[in-house]
Order: C-alpha cells, then structure tokens, then sequence
C-alpha cells in the first residue's frame, strides 16, 4: 500500500507486523496448550481489532473469543485515568484461563481496569497480550492474574502513534502499517 500522504513516518511496516504477530502466536500456543480448559482470548474494542483478528487465526488450538470496549481517549491523545468500559463480555470466564489482547498500554490504566473486571468475574488467570508498550508513560504496571504471562510485540517510543487500529479522533484505524502523522494532523 502507497504511504499514506497525512503520515510523517512509519515506525512498523506490514511484513515487521505480520512476522512479530506470528511470534507471538507461537509463544501464545505453547502457554495454552496443555490447558485443560480452552482458554477465552478478550479484545480490546476498538483499537485491537485488527492484532485480534491477525493472532487468533494464528493460534491452533480450542479457544473462545470476545471483546470488551474501552474509551480512554475522547479525540485527544492524552488517557483518561478512569477509562470507560463501555461493552461487557458475554462470553464466561470464570474458572477459565484468560488471554488479554490490547493495541497498546501507555500510563496502564485501561489494561489495569480490564484485568480487575476479569479477575471480579473469576478468570482463572489472565494473560496479556499488548502489541506495543510505551514503557516511558507508565502510572500503572501491568499485572497479570495467577499464573498468568505478559506478552508484548514492540516497545514503542514516546509518540503518539496511528494505524493497524489505533486512531487519532476515529480516523486512521485501517492502515496496515503503524505510523507517526505530520505534526498538522495532530491538532
Ligand atoms: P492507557 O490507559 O493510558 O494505558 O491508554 C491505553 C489506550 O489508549 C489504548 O488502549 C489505546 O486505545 C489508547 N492509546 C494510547 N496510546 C496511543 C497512541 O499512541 N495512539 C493511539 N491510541 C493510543
Ligand atoms: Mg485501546
């Protein structure tokens, strides 16, 4: 795809992506393959569509599948620190192994919120999985439950960032690609 004319820069192209997604699947698989229970893979909505979408048909094994959606952003880019969730599962995790799936933590409140909602509803463990990680804006660490691992594509430098389902104000979602927009895009 033709670089999009409203992006400064590409941090992660799509072969970088694909490559990091299918490691990741790997370690993923070898950590739930002898659960004896099919793990519940949970995405984060929207912002971790596509990363979902790309993993779970890379894990091949048993597994159930729902999201949750969180708004910790009006059209901004600074987190909120009580971000809404504002769809719950339908899917029931209690007893069962569960694997977070999120775009990206930056200050962790959103992932933190989402692991006590699973924990209060009696996942077995949590997991989790973000695709990228800003480690420099952290308020929060990130926790998981039990037995739980912490999986993590790529660290991501202090920028805020756009692309394979991060938005800046609801746009920019669809680009296969995770970029840095030209400095007038931002206001
Ligand atoms: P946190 O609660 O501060 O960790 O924010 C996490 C949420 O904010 C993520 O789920 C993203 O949806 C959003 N977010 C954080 N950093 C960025 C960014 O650089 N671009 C787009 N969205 C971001
Ligand atoms: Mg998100």
């Amino acid at each position: 795809m033709a670089l999009d004319s409203r992006i400064e820069k590409i941090l992660w192209n799509e072969d970088q992506i694909s490559r990091r997604v299918s490691e990741l699947a790997a370690e993923i698989t070898d950590e739930f393959r002898s659960s004896s229970t099919p793990p519940v893979f949970v995405g984060v909505a929207i912002g971790a569509f596509l990363f979902f979408a790309d993993l779970v048909r890379k894990i091949d094994l048993p597994i159930s599948l729902d999201f949750v959606r969180a708004q910790s952003y009006g059209s901004g880019t600074c987190s909120n620190e009580a971000p809404v969730i504002s769809s719950d599962l339908k899917v029931n995790v209690q007893g069962r192994p569960v694997l977070l799936v999120e775009d990206i933590v930056d200050t962790g409140h959103t992932i933190s919120s989402i692991i006590a909602l699973l924990k209060a509803k009696g996942a077995s463990s949590v997991s989790v999985c973000t695709f990228l990680d800003k480690p420099a804006r952290r308020k929060v660490e990130i926790q998981p439950v039990g037995q739980g691992k912490l999986y993590r594509g790529f660290e991501c430098p202090d920028y805020f960032i756009v692309g394979y389902g991060l938005d800046f104000a609801e746009l920019y979602r669809n680009l296969p690609y995770i970029g840095v927009l030209k400095p007038e895009h931002y206001s």
